[in-house]
């Protein structure tokens, strides 16, 4: 007599515990990054009208945002600045003054072990939004990485725990990496933005940080959406150069990629949650479409899933307390 064959998968779902014992990635709070906009200027608390949530704060009221991160249990947040003045090469970016390294001395000093990242790029303070110097209608590789290392040296002096550079030159990460050796800061890692591409998931983050390109776009730079290959270039070369940590940016419609470096390469893995990413998420969940929570829990656990070891989200704080049960 012929005996139908087949597996009872569902005997390992049939309780809560059950369930729990055999899950294969845990999310917790200390997977998340949070991204957070310091600004110039004073008594600013500025809700980004695309970013539901998320806001440009001013040194004087950043700490506000600071405590209730450190409360949550969250190790580290990256920085983003916004200067008062723009010019054509970026000047408040390696500013010992500047926004960003200001408002990393007055984190350190009162949370000396919150991990302060601070995101080395230059379209924040450049009057044509770009993300390197310009000539012309181009971007220019080379001159544009002496000002990166500039940037990155600032940021490591006034205590930046961590140096991340988004902005995609090439050959940027042993630019810095040289730089900082050589005014002895060869214990701080660089997060590079190793795999980042050309996304339109970008466009509440440019007005956030009013860091939109004011010509072009940034396609010579950063990668197109359609290749999986020049991805592993991208992560090979970082790892060459010297890189402690890779990010993947955006991380949902790039999950495959996630996976590609994981699969690839010995450095911790960073998906960078984006902006519009975080965007349609609220708008949804504003409108009652979806449940915020359950989403977003579900969408941090893909990104492990995926590979990543960190993540980077605007989510951090919500996700930190739902996991608390809060
Ligand atoms: C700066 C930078 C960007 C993001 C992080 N660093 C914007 C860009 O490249 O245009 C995007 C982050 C987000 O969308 O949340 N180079
Ligand atoms: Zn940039």
């Amino acid at each position: 007599m012929t005996q139908l064959q087949f597996r009872r998968n569902r005997r390992l779902r049939n309780s809560t515990t059950l369930r729990s014992m055999v899950r294969e990635t845990i999310l917790q709070k200390e997977d998340f990054i949070y991204p957070i906009f310091v600004i110039e200027g004073e008594n600013v608390k500025n809700e980004i009208s695309s970013m539901p949530g998320i806001y440009q704060f001013s040194l004087d009221r950043l700490m506000e945002e600071v405590d209730e991160v450190v409360s949550l249990g969250i190790p580290s947040v990256i920085l983003f600045g916004i200067p008062a003045e723009k010019d054509d090469v970026g000047t408040g970016a390696y500013d010992n003054e500047g926004i960003v390294q200001l408002a990393t001395r007055l984190i350190k000093e009162k949370h000396p072990e919150l991990v302060v990242i601070a995101d080395t790029c230059l379209c924040e303070y450049t009057d044509h939004g770009h993300c390197g110097v310009v000539h012309g209608d181009k971007v220019l590789n080379d001159p544009s990485l002496e000002l990166l290392a500039k940037t990155a040296v600032s940021q490591a002096a006034a205590g930046a725990d961590i140096i991340a550079p988004s902005n995609m030159m090439d050959g940027f990460v042993i630019a810095i990496r040289e730089a900082l050796d050589a005014a002895g800061f060869e214990d701080i890692p660089i997060m590079s933005y190793a795999v980042k591409y050309a996304s339109a998931y970008y466009g509440p983050f440019r007005d956030a940080a009013d860091s939109a390109p004011q010509f072009g776009d940034r396609k010579t730079y950063q990668m197109d959406p359609a290749n999986r290959m020049e991805a592993m270039r991208e992560a090979e070369s970082d790892v060459m150069e010297g890189a402690d940590f890779l990010i993947v940016k955006p991380a949902l419609s790039y999950l495959d990629i996630m996976r590609d470096v994981k699969n690839n390469v010995l450095l911790p893995v960073v998906a960078y949650n984006v902006s519009g990413e975080y965007s349609m998420v609220k708008a949804a969940a504003q409108n009652g479409w979806i449940n915020e929570k359950e989403i977003v829990l579900e969408t941090l656990t893909s990104m492990k899933r995926a590979g990543a070891d960190l993540i980077m989200t605007y989510h951090a704080k919500d996700a930190a307390r739902w996991l608390e049960g809060k």
